[in-house]
Parts: C-alpha cells; sequence; structure tokens
C-alpha cells in the first residue's frame, strides 16, 4: 500500500510546476474515431530545448497525439496552444510552416525519387529570373540535401533513388528531411526502431545539437533502454488517457513501465516450457554466397531455440533469407527432416514448412484496406476453407479473434481495417498471420521491434509454445537480453561467419560480445 507521504514524494504529477515557460503545451485532447476512443482528456506540454518522451503500450495514443500536434488530424476536441498562442493546425503543411515537423513511425517516401527531391519535395530551391521563382536549382538541391545527410553522418547518395534504400537508411532521409524544415518543435515517432547502433548513436548525437540550440523533440520509442541518454522528461499514456509525467532522472523504466500497462511486470520472459529434443530438425553445412557469407554451419533439433546474434550487417539476416529461398545460395547444402532440399524461392521453403517472418515488416504485404480477420488468414486459406473450398464463416473468424487474443491486439473488432490500427498493432497482425500457417521452421527476424512490453512478453510466450509443440525456431535479434532469455543455443554471426555457437545457460552478454565483434575461439 502507498502511504500519503510517499505519494507526496512521487516524481510523477499531472501537474509539476514549470520552470520555463512551454513552446507546445496540450489540454483536454480528445479524439474519436469511429468506434474507438483513441485520446480522451490528455495533457502534454513541451519546453524548448528538452526531450520529452511520450510512452505506452501499442495503441495507447501516442501516434494520435502526435499527429494532432503535426496537422494531421483535428482533434474532437481540446485546446493546443503554440508558442502562447492558441492555434488549430488544419494540415501537416500549416503546422510545418509555424515551426513543427514530424517524423512518422510509418515511414513515407516517395520512393521513385530521389533522396534528395524527398527531402526537399514541394519546397525545391528554384533558381530566380527577375526575382521569380522558375526551375528547380538541380545543384543547390543536391547539395543541401548533402549538408543534411553529412551532418546525420549517413553516406547515402542525394541522387540514389529512395525505393533502392534499406529501411534504416530510408529512416535517415525521413530524419534528415524533418532537420532541413529548421523546426521549433520536432517529433521523432520511433525514430531508432530500425536503426542500427551506430546510426542511433548519430542520431543521438544531433539530438543533443537541436536540443542545445533550444528545439523542442518529442521522442517514441519502445525501446526504453535507450533513452536514459537523452531523455529530459517522460509522459505516459494508458488506453487513450494521461497518466502522469516525471522528470526522467527522478524514475526508473520498471516504473515508466508499470505505468504503461497498469500494474508490474515482474517477468520479461516466461519460463520455458520446452526443451530441444534430440531430433534434428534442420542441418545446414557450408553455405556460401559470395561477399555476403561463407562457411555457415549449425543445427537445430526440433523444439529448439536457435538465437542468431551479432551485430547488424553481420549475415544474419541474409542466412535467413537464403534457407528461406528469398536469396540465392552459391553453396551449401540444406538437409531439412532428414532430407537434403532444394529451395529455389520462398513459394519452395513455405511448401516444406519453413517460415520467415521478416524484419522489414513493411514490404510483408499486409492488405492495409482489408480487415484484420481476412488478413490473418490469407496466406492459408485452405484451413479456413471446407471440401468444396468455400470459407468457413465461423472458423475463419474464430481463427482471427484467436490470434488477436493471443497477441493482445488492440482493435475494436476483426472486421476492422488494418490501416486503421495501430503501428505495433499492425505487426501483431503479420506476427499472426505467419503464426496461422502452420510451419515446422520459423525464423523469427526482429519480432519484436516496435512492439511494446506487455506484447513481448506474449510473443516470447508463443514462441515457447510453438517450440514445445515440436517445432525449430530460430531467434534473430539485436537485443541481448532477448537472446539470453529466450534461447537454448546461441549462433554468434560477424562479417557473414559465424564464429560461435554456444550454449545460452553457460554464457553470458560478455561472451556473445566479445565474438560478435570477431573473437576467433574455438567452435564447440
Ligand atoms: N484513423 C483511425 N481510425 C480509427 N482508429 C484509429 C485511427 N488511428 C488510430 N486509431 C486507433 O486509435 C488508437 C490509438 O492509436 P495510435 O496509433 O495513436 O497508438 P500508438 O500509441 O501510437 O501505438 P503504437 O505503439 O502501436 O504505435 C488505436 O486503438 C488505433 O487503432
Ligand atoms: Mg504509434
Amino acid at each position: 500500500m502507498n502511504m500519503p507521504s510517499q505519494q507526496a514524494e512521487s516524481p510523477w504529477q499531472a501537474h509539476a510546476p514549470l520552470m520555463r515557460q512551454p513552446i507546445l503545451s496540450l489540454k483536454g485532447m480528445t479524439k474519436q474515431f469511429p468506434g474507438v476512443l483513441a485520446l480522451s482528456g490528455v495533457q502534454f506540454d513541451l519546453l524548448p530545448g528538452e526531450v520529452h518522451a511520450v510512452c505506452g503500450e501499442n495503441g495507447a495514443g501516442k501516434s494520435t497525439l502526435m499527429k494532432i500536434i503535426s496537422g494531421v488530424y483535428q482533434p474532437s476536441s481540446g485546446t493546443l496552444v503554440y508558442k502562447g498562442q492558441p492555434v488549430e493546425f488544419a494540415s501537416p503543411l500549416q503546422a510545418e510552416q509555424a515551426g513543427i515537423a514530424i517524423i512518422h513511425q510509418e515511414l513515407n517516401l516517395v520512393p521513385h525519387l530521389s533522396v534528395a527531391e524527398n527531402i526537399f519535395l514541394a519546397r525545391e530551391p528554384r533558381s530566380r529570373v527577375l526575382g521569380l521563382p522558375v526551375l528547380v536549382d538541380r545543384k543547390r538541391l543536391r547539395r543541401e540535401a548533402k549538408q543534411h545527410l553529412d551532418r546525420l553522418g549517413v553516406d547515402i547518395s542525394p541522387d540514389a533513388m529512395v525505393r533502392t534504400l534499406s529501411v534504416a537508411q530510408c529512416q535517415m532521409v525521413e530524419i534528415a528531411k524533418a532537420l532541413s524544415l529548421k523546426a521549433e518543435v520536432l517529433i521523432m515517432d520511433e525514430p531508432t526502431s530500425s536503426l542500427t547502433e551506430q546510426e542511433t548513436r548519430l542520431l543521438f548525437k544531433v539530438i543533443h545539437e537541436l536540443k542545445a540550440s533550444g528545439v523542442g523533440i518529442v521522442y517514441i520509442s519502445h525501446r526504453l533502454d535507450e533513452m536514459a541518454e537523452i531523455v529530459d522528461r517522460v509522459t505516459v499514456l494508458r488506453d487513450g488517457k494521461y497518466v502522469g509525467t516525471s522528470d526522467f532522472a527522478a524514475t526508473t523504466v520498471d516504473e515508466i513501465v508499470s505505468r504503461m500497462v497498469g500494474r508490474s511486470l515482474d517477468e520479461k520472459f516466461p519460463e520455458r516450457q520446452s526443451i530441444p529434443t534430440e531430433d534434428v530438425l534442420l542441418k545446414v553445412k557450408g553455405l556460401n554466397r559470395a561477399g555476403v557469407f561463407s562457411d555457415i554451419d549449425f543445427t537445430l533439433k526440433r523444439g529448439e531455440i536457435l538465437g542468431f546474434a551479432g551485430l547488424m550487417g553481420a549475415g544474419r539476416t541474409e542466412v535467413a533469407r537464403a534457407i528461406f529461398g528469398a536469396d540465392p545460395l552459391d553453396s551449401g547444402e540444406i538437409v531439412f527432416q532428414g532430407e537434403r532440399l532444394a529451395i529455389h524461392n520462398p513459394r519452395d521453403a513455405i511448401a516444406h514448412g519453413i517460415a520467415y517472418l521478416s524484419e522489414d515488416r513493411k514490404s510483408q504485404g499486409l492488405a492495409l484496406k482489408m480487415p484484420v480477420a481476412a488478413n490473418m488468414t490469407l496466406a492459408n486459406m485452405q484451413a479456413v476453407s471446407n471440401r468444396f473450398g468455400l470459407v468457413d464463416r465461423k472458423q475463419h473468424d474464430a481463427v482471427a479473434r484467436h490470434y488477436v487474443e493471443k497477441l493482445n491486439v488492440r482493435t475494436p473488432s476483426i472486421q476492422q481495417p488494418v490501416r486503421l490500427l495501430s503501428g505495433g498493432n499492425q505487426q501483431k497482425i503479420i506476427i499472426g498471420k505467419w503464426l496461422f500457417r502452420q510451419s515446422k521452421l520459423l525464423f523469427f527476424d526482429e519480432p519484436t521491434r516496435g512492439i511494446d512490453v506487455g506484447a513481448k512478453f506474449a510473443i516470447y510466450k508463443i514462441m515457447d509454445e510453438l517450440a514445445a509443440s515440436g517445432i525449430g525456431v530460430v531467434l534473430i535479434s539485436s537485443e541481448l537480453p532477448e537472446i539470453l532469455g529466450m534461447t537454448d543455443r546461441v549462433a554468434v554471426f560477424h562479417q557473414g561467419r559465424i564464429t560461435a555457437i554456444l550454449e545460452t545457460r553457460k554464457t553470458n552478454q560478455e561472451e556473445i560480445m566479445r565474438f560478435a565483434s570477431g573473437y576467433q575461439g574455438h567452435r564447440p
């Protein structure tokens, strides 16, 4: 029980007195969508020169709040005060012109335009004739785009077509674009979800600079651990409601989490029920792909969870994609259930019961306009069809409901179009879709990215259940605690090679890091 005196000492306050005038201040923000009350009476304020984190579970209302600030949505009720004036932004352009820039969670660059064109979309520098703007000044466009990219320390050509870039590179371009606006308020909705450690470092450096120059920054991320470095204050939302605000230094990650989910989460990982059998499911020998990976050997038993650890770009995803048939192999052998397989494309792999949940989930094709239920079952229609090939509605809906419940998807119904779900909840639909394929071997590539803490636990539990039912699981993850918490063994990658295969019980973070950075020890 909380003693009154303890409550008084809590750093979490609803109306903390501010020492400075906020640049932005929201009161009573409410947003009603058809069937969903996304925000209800939320308050929030932002000081110039502060980094203010907004935390909450998937679907808590974080992105909706940011879209109101940046003019994408208009509130159902509530007030927005910006630089001391009540304002209403009718469009993102209006907010942008007032000095508010946003990096959206779902990246929205134009694929067939160049990086420079994307950065200056609709604001291209033009050369002037008689004082009137005429042609787009291409040279200046490139030069200025490059300056913004250089500031982020990224090596992306301003001339590259956006469709040729990786997700992380797109994210960097979005950030460069936001920087080019020279905004006074900068909103970052999950900017690091697909960045490497090093890219995240560079971003943090830029955040520190912006902060020093007085920009107010809103920072949304499910990676709570990384926040300590940059965040000054944190505001928590739960179910569209305001929970509280605290100085970051005065609270703890556990405290933030318990406010997010409304209870304390003592366990980050479920107790493992699955035990690896002696039955080898997959045996991989001497896989090579020139310039990408070489001499890849490992085995996976039924019921085992094998981790792929390593730095980003070490070849983990590439090996998984090759086994799945998404990329070609130069040489090597894949023996699956005792049979040597020739996999030429993902269709072959799926037919054999091999599934790969990609880290690049955007490209996995959610049918955004279609309902939650249809998206879950789309890849395995025969499982919900009767013997005449007609969809059995009842079974179809039961399957969808099962996964919605299991993955804790926040949606008003299984008929809701997927595009109306929050970012993290869309991710869960893709995971559900793969689970319903009923595979024998499942690669999970960074499955918990962008997923809140509570739902992470649900995904770990599912992974364990899958293994317990005799499926082989490969978990590719950059989060070492996740690897240590969930796997039986871990294969550590460095520059396209496996430098060690370790028993998870007998290893630790330091040892894995050592092998990940290229230490060549013995190979058990
Ligand atoms: N355009 C819309 N129409 C209907 N419902 C919506 C719409 N946009 C968001 N919602 C709903 O509002 C709620 C809040 O969504 P929001 O995107 O703000 O969550 P979030 O906190 O950003 O979550 P995440 O961590 O998953 O990104 C969710 O239940 C979502 O399904
Ligand atoms: Mg969001």
